[in-house]
């Protein structure tokens, strides 16, 4: 049985005041959550104050980026050491937004997937097709490219510890999500490469979120889906009350 995740990528929006202000809301409202995990992906500045807020919950934190070098003169990047040491769980690697804006490959995916390990995070990797690859048919093409480029070299057991996010780029901060079908096939393909490239129980145990304009009032249907084991959430995680009923789900 593979445990729901429900996570809200922030991305670069919210102040440590503001994310202050959401935690005050948002915890109590899910306080009483058991079906899923809940994790939050701040931006570095607010990192500690959602980690503050976070004690005594259930709630995990991630970074939503890592350098793969554990320390060096890289000016303006972070390690997964300095993650890890704030009181990170897991960490978003190669997010389409990273890799359309600033350059990153399935081969810096897969060097920033095995330092998040190494250091005892939980990998976040983010795949998804371009509408124009959708049109093109060539959508199986490339999640199965960004496994085998961004996964490679990953042992059996590394690879039991990441979550994959099926995130299509046509989908993403557009309002226009994919349906829970339409998701739910591309998660069967992901699973089918997986089963390929590792084991069919490391197939079996994945867990992949969908991502891509859920909202409050999409969530169930896609949950609904086999395949679809949690969601990767951008605009909606960013209203305290609509991310609590998103998590809440079936409540
Ligand atoms: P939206 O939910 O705003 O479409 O963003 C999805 C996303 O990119 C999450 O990482």
């Amino acid at each position: 049985m593979r445990k729901a995740v429900i996570a809200g990528n922030w991305k670069m929006f919210k102040t440590r005041s503001e994310a202050r202000a959401f935690m005050d809301v948002f915890a109590p409202k899910v306080a009483g959550v058991n079906h899923c995990e809940i994790i939050i992906a701040p931006p570095f500045t607010a990192l500690t104050t959602v980690i503050e807020a976070t004690q005594g919950t259930r709630i995990a934190v991630a970074a939503q980026n890592l350098h793969w070098e554990k320390e060096g003169a890289f000016t303006g990047e972070i390690s997964a050491p300095m993650i890890v040491e704030l009181g990170c769980h897991a960490v978003i690697v190669g997010h389409s937004e990273r890799r359309q804006y600033f350059g990153e490959t399935d081969s810096t995916v897969r060097k920033k997937a095995r330092a998040a390990l190494a250091a005892g995070l939980t990998p976040i990797v983010c795949i998804g097709e371009t509408s124009q690859e959708r049109e093109a048919g060539e959508t199986d093409a490339v999640l199965k490219r960004q496994i085998s480029g961004g996964l490679a070299a990953l042992t059996v057991e590394e690879f039991s510890r990441i979550l994959v996010a099926y995130e299509p780029i046509w989908a993403i901060g557009t309002g226009q999500t994919a349906t829970p079908a339409i998701a739910a096939s591309a998660h069967r393909l992901i699973r089918q490469q997986v089963s390929e490239q590792f084991t069919t129980e490391s197939a079996a145990q994945l867990r992949i979120l969908y991502g891509g304009s859920v909202k409050p009032e999409n969530i169930s249907a896609l949950m609904a889906e086999d395949d679809i084991d949690g969601a990767l959430v951008g605009g909606a995680s960013l209203d305290a009350q609509s991310f609590a009923s998103i998590v809440k789900y079936p409540m």
